[in-house]
């Protein structure tokens, strides 16, 4: 017999990107609910918010680059509508982004980097290195050149969470705190879960926004699962004291020894560095020797790094995909959606995700602008047809 539908929608996974889901949903009149044993946890927790669509671009990339672009021109009217729906700052803020080099081979990179930005479009200027320390004076003497990216800006993960767990409630999206242990699949359908307590619940249609865990969930029919995996990234916390203040007035990054290296530092006086990129499954260490690479980076880009506070370490883990693209839409399983595999964007593709997921739950069609992220691209006969 299947169960009775509770919801029309239930959305597994209360990260940002779940959250945003079941938000716009109940928004649009659907009857919501969130499968979480903590809503508001996930990546989200650990993610420094950078909204980086011009900075972090790389080769290959351009499909996503235009989804990522279209999210950050929604930003300013998202945090304002969530800040006016639940009276929560979100810690927005249109900051901009400075990218410098160290040596001459980050210069060159940066330079290709800016090369590639101009064939796209994008808003960006060269500097030199005294232009840099001018602009940031805690910058290293020996910084070499950098971008200018005064469109990346950023907000803070934590804050836009616990609104969007806010909002869900005031838009009368009901909780379960329980992790979905299994799918129910009735006659070729999905029809809800089973939680680790046993509880049954039915739903119209389920939409699996798991992050990284998306693929664990059991009993989803192999040609169905999302093929996410875990990609760790070790993030540390810092305070400015007063007397430091500005630090930084802007996020700044560079690429240091191969590795992406960021500092993020937020009106409230934190300051945010981030982060490894290791592929260990499912391991969430925060480990010495991330510890150590992070601070010895960031401390020869801004040698005053070492006087601050050093106030948390955290690993979490960012749902990598195969083309580190986001799977947005139904599945080949009748009532299964995918919204997940967001990798380095989550926080980013926040807003674009809540209207693309809500439009699809209404209208059963997936807006253009998400066609290229259809998870049908990862099924086994659309792989065979791609050139070798
Ligand atoms: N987008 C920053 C990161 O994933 O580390």
């Amino acid at each position: 017999m299947s169960p009775t539908p509770t919801s029309d929608v239930l959305v597994v996974g209360g990260g940002v990107i779940g959250l945003v889901t079941a938000w716009r949903a109940a928004q649009r009149g659907l009857a919501t609910a969130v499968v979480d044993p903590e809503p508001g946890g996930g990546a989200a927790r650990v993610a420094a918010g950078m909204l980086a669509a011009v900075t972090e671009l790389h080769y290959g990339e351009q499909t996503l680059l235009g989804l990522n672009l279209r999210s950050a021109r929604r930003y300013p009217d998202f945090a304002a509508e969530l800040t006016e729906v639940t009276g929560q700052d979100l810690g927005y803020r249109r900051c901009g982004t400075l990218a410098v080099a160290l040596d001459a081979d980050d210069r060159t990179h940066l330079r290709e980097l800016h090369a590639l930005q101009q064939r796209s479009g994008l808003a960006s200027q060269w500097l030199s290195g005294r232009e840099c320390r001018r602009l940031e004076p805690m910058l290293a003497p020996g910084v070499r050149g950098g971008l200018r990216v005064d469109g990346d800006h950023q907000v803070d993960p934590r804050r836009l969470a616990s609104a969007l767990v806010t909002a869900c409630e005031r838009a009368g999206v009901v909780f379960h705190r329980a992790w979905a242990e299994r799918l129910t699949v009735v006659r070729e359908r999905a029809a809800g879960v089973r939680t680790a307590d046993g509880t049954e619940l039915a739903a119209g249609r389920v939409v699996l926004a798991a992050g990284s865990l998306s693929g664990r969930l059991a009993g989803l029919p192999e040609q169905v699962r999302p093929p996410v995996r875990p990609v760790k990234g070790q993030v540390l916390r810092l305070a400015v004291p007063e007397r430091y203040a500005p630090f930084l007035s802007r996020t700044v990054r560079a690429v240091v020894r191969g590795g992406q290296l960021y500092l993020v530092p937020r009106e409230n006086g934190e300051l945010v560095v981030g982060a490894t990129s290791e592929e260990l499954g499912w391991d969430t260490t925060v480990t010495a020797g991330g510890v150590y690479e992070l601070l010895r980076d960031a401390h020869e880009l801004v040698p005053g790094i070492t006087e601050l506070p050093l106030t948390e370490t955290r690993a979490g883990l960012r749902p990598g995909s195969p083309d580190n693209a986001p799977l947005l839409g139904p599945t080949e399983l009748d009532g299964l959606l995918l919204a997940t595999g967001h990798h380095r964007n989550g926080v980013l593709l926040t807003p674009v995700t809540g209207d693309v997921m809500a439009h699809v739950l209404t209208t059963g069609e997936l807006p253009e602008e998400a066609r290229p992220f259809a998870p049908g691209r990862f099924t086994a006969a659309a792989l065979a047809e791609q050139p070798a």
